[in-house]
């Protein structure tokens, strides 16, 4: 089977899901259009894992406990920011602070902290603390504040009632006062962003917003043309997800000065990895107790929303495309769904397409030079597929 790499459609799919290893239209820095195998990528990547794991230095790594130091004191970082701000005792602070309890994964901090380093290594910087490792630093808190802010705001939108398994913001305070807090965590945010001190890197964040809205608004859509959903959903999840891990490892490979085509690499890492997650996040909405995951099971269905293991199901049971045209409107749609799901092998199928999207994002670290951080993004992979949270 053969994959082109850039804009072209996947021929694996008969819904024409998005190409694995393609950038999406804003980076133009990948312009040629090369021919991959499957075969050539499995090799690849089964060659770097095993390179990687006959190298003693990068044994066992594991991407939190490397950043453990920067992301124990980010969440104080960032409630000393939010404060800083605040020319009024106002409750503005408690509803900014708010989501920022320590109760999050950090995964994109994380993310972003570790391809910061691997750049950093690949580029012979040694230092702990230096100017472009404090740099990178501020990348991430930037990255966990920009997403905070979008759970604010999405919470808002889909009336939630719980996030992380406590009363979300919305439910606590109201609209108004939660939009607002949103608005103050980006408007913070903005600044630190600015204080980097890198017009590149704010042009690379500041497309993360952009998505972040488009994202949204793609989801308000419904694809009539039944080829075209797969498409316009992995569309969302680059926007939604993707992106703001992309655009992040983007920006701290420019910080540590890589070649434009490591930058291109650490950028296909993020996007490739982002998108794994949000195919695992909307497969465990079908297959994790409301407990576990904090939230209510089955929220997709029932916020009108056809995800991977939805569009799958569809290709076996068609009857569930009436079902995705109406939102899952009709009294006992969202019941029927979801047992077709469970009946269809589509959320083996969506595993496995994560599973593809994390071997391309191996891949993308093929040419950093080999170091710890490297192995904990190779192992970060496995997280993404592995977690039940
Ligand atoms: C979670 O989606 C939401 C996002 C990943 C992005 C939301 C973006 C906006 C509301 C646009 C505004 C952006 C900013 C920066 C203010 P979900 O509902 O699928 O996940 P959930 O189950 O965690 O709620
Ligand atoms: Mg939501």
């Amino acid at each position: 089977m053969t994959r082109v790499i850039t804009g072209t459609r996947c021929s694996s799919h008969p819904a024409g899901c998005s190409v694995i290893l393609s950038q999406p239209r804003r980076t133009p820095q990948l312009s040629g259009t090369r021919t991959v195998t499957t075969a050539d990528r499995d090799q690849a990547a089964a060659g770097l894992t095993a390179a990687l794991s006959s190298d003693s230095s990068c044994h066992g790594a594991d991407a939190f406990s490397l950043v453990e130091s920067s992301l124990a004191d980010m969440i104080e970082e960032i409630h000393k920011e939010l404060k800083e701000e605040l020319v009024l005792e106002t409750e503005l602070g408690d509803l900014a602070r708010y989501y920022f309890d320590g109760g999050g994964k950090a995964v994109r901090p994380c993310i972003a902290l570790c391809v910061g380093h691997l750049a950093n290594q690949h580029m012979g910087i040694v230092e702990k603390v230096g100017v472009v490792v404090r740099r990178q630093k501020m990348v991430a808190i930037v990255s966990e504040m920009i997403h905070t802010a979008s759970l604010v705001h999405d919470d808002i939108l889909d009336h939630a009632e719980t996030r992380r398994g406590k009363e979300s913001i919305n439910v606590k305070w109201d609209i108004r006062r939660s939009t607002m807090g949103g608005d103050y965590i980006l408007a913070v945010g903005s600044r630190l962003l600015s204080q980097v001190g890198d017009v590149e890197v704010v042009v690379i964040l500041s497309q993360v917003l952009a998505d972040l809205v488009q994202g949204e608004f793609q989801q308000l859509e419904n694809k009539d043309d039944e080829s075209e959903r797969f498409e316009h959903y992995l569309s969302k999840s680059f926007n939604k997800t993707a992106s703001l891990m992309a655009y992040s490892c983007r920006a701290n490979a420019v910080l540590a000065g890589v070649s434009s085509s490591l930058v291109e690499q650490a950028f296909q890492y993020g996007r490739n990895i982002g998108i794994a997650f949000q195919l695992v996040d909307d497969l465990l909405d079908f297959i994790v107790s409301a407990d576990q995951l904090g939230k209510p099971a089955g929220a997709d269905l029932k916020l009108g929303l056809a995800t991977a293991p939805v569009l799958f199901a569809a290709e076996k049971f068609p009857q569930l495309n009436e079902m995705i045209g109406r939102r899952f409107q009709t009294k006992g749609d969202v019941e029927r769904a979801f047992q077709l799901v469970q009946e269809s092998g589509g959320l083996e199928e969506t595993r496995q397409l994560a599973r593809k999207h994390c071997d391309a994002a191996i891949l993308a670290l093929e040419h950093f030079a080999d170091s710890k951080y490297k192995a904990a993004l190779v192992e970060m992979c496995d997280k993404v597929l592995n977690r039940m949270k």
